[in-house]
């Protein structure tokens, strides 16, 4: 059956495959991270790991517990062993840029508690720079968002306001914030997350820098492995 997998598929199995019984997992959001979901209850079930899960996002919550694994919230929490989520880029350093949806706050939150945090992409996530192929998420207190953008423009970015789907209002976050999605030239990821961790009134931002532990890349035959 390993053959008629899709990438994705493909990735999340071999994620799956690398939790051990009574592991505490984070479950990350988004497409790749439901099939690891998917992955992992499958495991858990066959084979009576007993792992306990915590999750990203309403939405994994959910589906977590549609597929019988069971869900414990973050603040029982004061260790996770393995965090394991989606990306939307992956540069060769092993910098992600996350948060095209709204769970960036605990998407950072457990990728930088968890021991061990696996990232699953496809080749069509990989960039040379951050930003090549989408702007960078920049979640900032609601109150805040003006100066925010304003000081960020000193810098040389360009971006707005975040809207919901419909177009008719501002997206707030799950954690109820607002979102600027910026672009930069002439910036490396790593002065701009040292920028972005500095100004005052950013919640989080986008730009995960040396909190992967490995990427696993599915490709149609096999699972690239590029650990840190
Ligand atoms: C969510 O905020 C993002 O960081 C996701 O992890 C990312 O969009 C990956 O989603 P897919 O696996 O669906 O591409």
């Amino acid at each position: 059956a390993q053959n008629i997998m899709n990438p994705k598929q493909r990735v999340a199995v071999h994620a799956a495959n690398l939790v051990e019984a009574d592991m505490i997992v984070g479950l990350g959001t988004g497409s790749t991270a439901n099939l690891f979901i998917e992955a992992l209850a499958k495991r858990n079930r066959n084979e009576h790991l007993k792992v306990t899960t915590v999750s990203s996002s309403a939405i994994s919550a959910v589906k977590a517990k549609e597929a019988g694994l069971p869900v414990v919230s973050i603040d029982s929490l004061d260790y996770l062993d393995m965090y394991v989520d989606g990306a939307d880029e992956v540069t060769p350093d092993l910098t992600l840029l996350k948060g095209r949806g709204q769970d960036l706050v605990r998407e950072k939150l457990l990728a930088s508690a968890a021991d061990q945090f696996y990232v699953l992409v496809d080749e069509s996530k990989l960039v040379e720079h951050i930003g090549q192929n989408f702007p960078v998420p920049v979640e900032v207190l609601p109150e805040a968002w003006k100066l925010v953008l304003a000081q960020l423009k000193q810098h040389g970015g360009v971006g707005e306001l975040r809207m919901n789907a419909a177009g008719d209002n501002v997206a707030f976050t799950a954690h109820g914030s607002l979102v600027l999605d910026m672009s930069f030239e002439h910036i490396d990821s790593l002065e701009l997350t040292m920028l972005l961790d500095t100004i005052a009134g950013v919640v989080e931002h986008g730009i995960f820098s040396d909190l992967a532990s490995a990427v696993f890349i599915g490709g149609e035959q096999e699972v690239e492995e590029h650990w840190r």
